[in-house]
């Protein structure tokens, strides 16, 4: 009897086709329904879930003993339990390197967009609201040349890195650990994060969500940065205080942010929603066409992989 295995949404058939010899369950294109999930993966041995289901205890439970994989389609992990995972012998995976370029292209597009006021200047085109070229009209700080401070300087930060020193920009970081190989290589200073707030024109956010970096940027912090200052969050929503960062953005504290990712996904705080300086992408951080491919094809191949008792390419346990 082929082994059961869940697949909790809609994925690229670049991995479907690699569980082809399971009995594979695709769930639903929506995020299932609590309910829905725990019924659907009773008797699973292998789970690919996406970042919109929260793999706990009570879902593992519900797969029942002979439960041996949870393989994330995703680099962050803050939605599996993976000390229950643990407990059980359950091993967890994740997609690491193959979004790395596209996620910084994303942080740099947001970047670009909420310097130079892109949505609002859509907005206002769309509207029928624009009736001639104005010498003050939409105007925002450069980009280029300006002083990057990046937050969380593993491959992502370290790709954005590479962006910044192509538009000329003095790209500096802030990270739990020092590494002084990528500070040689991309010519990027280590600052402590105050440091790195009230010194830089761009703040991008690049650390996985623990409950160390949950709110890591508050009101204290947002009153640290230059009020020229924009800020960027493709990593996870509560990085960063969002009722905190509307309050900063509404009273001009800072000129603007980017945000791909929020608290309550996919809820956005209404006074964001209201705001005319940010601007607001749907968690499109890896969403190209090759590398939603590469992390189908990634999660698909490490269940594969436990499921035939091989090691899997990137376990996160074990
Ligand atoms: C990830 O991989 O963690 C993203 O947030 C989903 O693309």
């Amino acid at each position: 009897m082929p082994e059961k295995v869940l697949v909790t949404r809609e994925i690229p058939d670049a991995g479907l086709r690699l569980l082809e010899g399971f009995d594979v369950t695709v769930l639903s294109e929506a995020p299932p329904e609590r309910d829905v999930l725990l019924e659907a993966v009773r008797g699973a041995a292998g789970i690919l879930p996406t970042v919109t289901e929260r793999i706990d205890a009570e879902v593992m439970d519900a797969a029942g003993e002979g439960l041996k994989v949870v393989t994330n389609m995703a680099v962050g992990y803050d939605n599996i339990d993976v000390e229950a995972a643990t407990e059980r012998g359950v091993v967890v995976t994740n997609t690491p390197e193959v979004l790395n370029e596209t996620t910084a292209d994303t942080a740099f597009m947001l970047l670009l967009a909420a310097a130079r006021r892109l949505g609002e200047a859509e907005r206002l085109l769309r509207s029928g609201g624009w009736d001639a070229w104005g010498p003050k009209q939409l105007i925002g700080p450069d980009v280029w040349g300006k002083r990057l401070g990046i937050i969380g300087f593993g491959r992502i930060g370290q790709a954005l890195a590479r962006r910044a020193t192509g538009f000329s920009m003095e790209p500096v970081y802030h990270d739990q650990y020092r590494n002084e190989d990528a500070e040689r290589e991309l010519g990027a200073q280590y600052l402590e994060l105050d440091e790195l707030l009230e010194g830089c024109d761009f703040v991008s956010i690049h650390t996985p969500l623990t409950p160390e970096t949950t709110h890591l940027i508050g009101t204290e912090e947002l009153r640290k940065m230059k009020q020229e200052a924009v800020l960027v969050n493709t990593s996870r929503g509560p990085v960063v205080d969002e009722a905190a960062l509307a309050d900063a953005l509404a009273e001009r504290r800072i000129f603007a942010a980017g945000l791909d990712v929020y608290e309550e996904e996919p809820k956005v705080h209404p006074k964001l929603l209201e705001l005319e300086n940010v601007v607001l992408a749907p968690h499109i951080g890896s969403a190209s066409i090759e590398t939603r491919d590469k992390m189908a094809a990634l999660a698909a191949e490490n269940l594969a992989a436990v499921l035939r008792g091989e090691q899997p390419k990137t376990p996160i346990n074990g």
